[in-house]
């Protein structure tokens, strides 16, 4: 069975009897895509918790927005993707993890890994620790809070891997610093630790500078590639680590050219 549909299996009996969100619900969820779409759907830091709080904030709405037509793809996509790249026994910490969807299949597929989640959405948080205690999941610790400041309960321990999907590269207000990874993050990787993102961006220069950016922190480029979703649209995946030679490509050129292949 592949990755793909063993995530889809696992989603499909988590959220098996969940309720419809109410009217005023739906309402809430509208209101915020509609403030998201606005914002390109990357919405200043001081709006993200509130605009999460309503889309993923309880359990039929969290259910309701990641069945999405456009969203239901994208994750298990990028949540299969990831699994596939991951390690038993490591240390693991995912970057906006929402209701922890994806974290929870991961470490009920890796029970010797240790996973650590931080979200900023509270709500949200409060979903993925009700799915948590369902599922009995025990090797994933939540965190509430920004990715940004330190949280000791994590930066003491050695990381040795980073997850970020469409988390750190959707906060504008880290444009000033081309969305470096937050220092505390790079003190507390270990020698070997290796990033996997994905990531949704405008276009592609913006690609490149991000990845220019956390090769200035000392990460190499080892993997990079276009993948496309049944939604018509594609996203950048790739692996970034402290070890090892950079493939040294031209981002952009690269970027344009599987476009081409794979849109036309
Ligand atoms: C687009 S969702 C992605 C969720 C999940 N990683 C996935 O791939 O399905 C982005 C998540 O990042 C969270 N987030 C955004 N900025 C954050 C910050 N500064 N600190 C912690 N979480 C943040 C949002 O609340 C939201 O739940």
């Amino acid at each position: 069975m592949s990755l793909s549909v063993e995530f889809t299996n696992f989603l499909d009996g988590l959220w098996k009897d969940v309720n419809e969100p109410t009217d005023s619900e739906i309402d809430a969820i509208d209101h915020s895509y509609y403030f998201m779409a606005q914002v390109n759907g990357k919405p200043a830091l001081n709006y993200v918790a509130e605009i999460y709080d309503n889309i993923t904030g309880d359990e039929s709405s969290a259910v309701f927005s990641h069945r999405n037509q456009m969203m239901f793809p994208r994750i298990i996509d990028s949540g299969a993707w990831v699994c596939g790249q991951l390690e038993a026994g490591k240390n693991i910490l995912d970057l906006g993890s929402n209701t922890a969807h994806n974290l929870l299949w991961w470490a009920k597929k890796y029970p010797s890994s240790t996973f650590t989640g931080i979200e900023i959405s509270e709500k949200s948080l409060e979903v993925a620790n009700l799915w948590k205690d369902r599922l009995s999941v025990e090797n994933l610790k939540l965190l509430s809070g920004n990715m940004l400041n330190k949280h000791s309960e994590v930066a003491d321990e050695k990381l040795d891997i980073i997850i970020n999907c469409f988390a750190l590269e959707t906060i504008p207000d880290l444009e000033i610093v081309n969305w470096k990874l937050p220092n505390w993050i790079i003190e507390s990787a270990t020698e070997n630790a290796k990033i996997i993102a994905c990531l949704t961006v405008p276009y592609w220069g913006r690609l490149e500078t991000i990845i220019d950016a956390w090769r200035s922190q000392g990460f190499a480029l080892s993997f990079l590639d276009l993948f496309p979703i049944d939604t018509g649209a594609g996203h950048p995946y790739f692996i970034m680590e402290r070890q090892g030679e950079d493939i040294d490509i031209d981002i952009v050129e690269f970027m344009e050219m599987r476009t081409s292949v794979l849109f036309g």
